[in-house]
């Protein structure tokens, strides 16, 4: 696949907006903060195709791009406590609204910050995508930050803060070193055979 081809397509801020679902779609699901919209430009070995900013809640639309048969789907970060309740709703009605839609949808990124434990809406999130049926890996994002012990500690407890954890694919990533890119690709490369 050729990744630096990735273009914007389009952003939604209702869900009802959203066209009906043509292609594969693979999406980023996480708290706000996380690292969706960097996972994303490192993954397309991009500067700038998803808007990165340190003030959480800055992706407040869903965000499509598109690669060859694939649409990316950057969702907008959950649990930020820091905006207003209408705005919140606003957010809660796009995720939920994009899930609750028939879509061809193939896998979700489910990233979850490396140095933290698993949030109680992460820890949601993971069980609404199993209890949906929903294909999803785990990236655990801003591996980068964590020294190898720290490290050690957070691959082992992840297994245990989020439902079926020692069944899932969880993949350390970071948009600093590039770490997780390589899998990523291979992931997609399959899925983009289907
Ligand atoms: P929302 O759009 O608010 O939901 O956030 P997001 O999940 O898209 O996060 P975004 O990619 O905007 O990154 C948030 C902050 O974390 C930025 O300051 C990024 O530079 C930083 N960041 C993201 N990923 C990494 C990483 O792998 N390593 C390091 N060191 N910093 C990261
Ligand atoms: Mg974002």
């Amino acid at each position: 696949m050729n990744y630096n081809r990735a273009q914007f397509l389009c952003s939604y801020g209702i869900s009802s907006q959203i066209p009906p679902s043509d292609r594969i779609e693979i999406a980023f699901a996480g708290r706000s903060n996380v690292g969706k919209s960097t996972a994303i430009n490192k993954i397309f070995s991009r500067k700038n195709l998803a808007r990165v900013s340190a003030v959480p809640g800055k992706t407040a639309t869903i965000n499509f791009y598109g690669v060859e048969n694939i649409h990316f789907v950057d969702l907008p970060g959950y649990g930020y406590a820091k905006v207003a309740k209408t705005e919140k709703h606003r957010w809660s009605e796009l995720i939920e609204g994009y899930f609750a839609q028939d879509r061809n949808l193939y896998l979700v990124m489910q990233l979850v910050d490396m140095r933290h434990p698993a949030t109680a809406l992460d820890v949601q999130m993971v069980d609404f995508l199993i209890t949906n049926e929903i294909p999803f890996i785990v990236l655990l994002t801003k591996s980068d930050k964590l020294n190898k012990t720290q490290r050690t500690e957070r691959l082992r407890l992840i297994r245990e803060e989020l439902p079926c954890g020692d069944q899932l694919t969880i993949i350390p990533f970071s948009g600093e070193t590039g770490e997780g890119v390589d899998e990523v690709h291979a992931i997609i490369e399959e899925i983009a055979l289907q």
